[in-house]
């Protein structure tokens, strides 16, 4: 069969009446960008991109020079590019207004510009979170409150994770797509159309050097997990942290798991740690529409109402069933 490219995608998403112009666009301007960003990820220490930036993001965790330069990038593809009123990163402390020298369309760009960066200097998979939503009627100059927005109003969703390939992962919500980037010709191909997550799975993902912290519900579920085949479950679950969530969550777009990075009695104060506008949304739209569930472990994520740009949330997301047992452990003991 003939490759499709991601534009050929884009235009037959545009007939299709999933997108207009003005997003099938904004998403080939994300995806050029992210090509850059793969560049500057694949030269490693020769290209003099390792170690730290020496500057503290808006979270007050160090930079790394590739979460700036990451950062830099996607800024300055999308400021002129015309589809945009304004720019949220979990980088920065507020959003970035497109510049007056360019033309402003109306839509809000947020995006992780480089997820799991402490996996850089020692080579492992790390990847770019993006989410688009509509700027609110009549909003020329966005502000934080015009991002706020609940996951359910996503336009559009996607990453990129940077590994031995470079794949784009994508939602309009109409179904999940999976391209790969074919270096030679410089084009994202679509390798996987309307990816569906197996229902059931015997998987987990979860940093287990948490344990002793975590809520009871928690300790519940993942200790019969590891129990086996001899616990309740009756069955034997293998685990698998990468600590990059795009790493994690492609494996689970590819064969099915889930992932868990619970509240727990370190991270109480700040609400969970994964942001929930940057990385959470994004990935549960993505989830969502391959067959799988996303939950706050109390609640839909999609549905939560946001309450800061830089909001923190547990994420619960992939296979279904498991989900649904986790999600269920956490209501029945409230
Ligand atoms: P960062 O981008 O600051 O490296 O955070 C990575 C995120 C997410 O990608 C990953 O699933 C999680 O944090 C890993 O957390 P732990 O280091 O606590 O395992």
């Amino acid at each position: 069969m003939k490759p499709i490219s991601l534009i050929q995608f884009l235009i037959e998403e545009r007939r299709a009446g999933h997108v207009n112009a003005e997003l099938s666009l904004l998403i080939e301007v994300v995806a050029r960008a992210c090509k850059r960003i793969a560049v500057a990820t694949n030269k490693g220490a020769i290209g003099g991109v390792l170690g730290e930036a020496g500057t503290g993001n808006i979270q007050g965790e160090a930079q790394k020079k590739l979460d700036v330069i990451s950062n830099e990038i996607l800024l300055e593809a999308n400021a002129w590019g015309g589809q945009l009123a304004a720019c949220a990163s979990e980088e920065m402390e507020d959003p970035q207004p497109i510049p007056d020298m360019y033309p402003k369309g109306n839509h809000l760009l947020l995006f992780d510009p480089l997820d799991g960066s402490s996996n850089i200097d020692v080579n492992i998979s790390v990847g770019t979170i993006f989410s688009v939503l509509r700027c609110p009627d009549g909003v020329t100059n966005p502000k934080a409150e015009h991002f706020l927005q609940a996951g359910t109003t996503q336009l559009a969703a996607g990453y990129v994770v940077y590994g031995p390939a470079t794949v784009l992962v994508l939602t309009f919500g109409h179904g999940t797509h999976e391209f790969t980037l074919d270096r030679e010709v410089g084009s994202f191909i679509l390798s996987r159309r309307d990816i569906r997550i197996p229902e059931e799975t015997g998987e987990f993902a979860i940093n287990m050097s948490n344990q002793r912290h975590w809520e009871a519900p928690m300790q519940r579920y993942i200790g019969e997990l590891l129990a086996g085949k001899d616990g309740p479950r009756g069955r034997d679950f293998n685990m698998r942290w990468v600590a990059s969530m795009v790493a994690d969550v492609h494996r689970i777009i590819t064969r099915g798991g889930v992932f868990f990075y619970p509240l727990d009695a370190k991270i109480k104060s700040k609400g969970g740690k994964l942001r929930l506008m940057y990385e959470a949304n994004p990935m549960a739209f993505i989830i969502e529409q391959a067959g799988g569930a996303a939950t706050t472990g109390r609640g839909r994520l999609l549905e939560l109402q946001p309450t800061g740009l830089h909001q923190r949330v547990p994420v619960f997301l992939g296979s279904k069933k498991e989900v649904e047992v986790a999600t269920h452990y956490h209501v029945e003991a409230d």
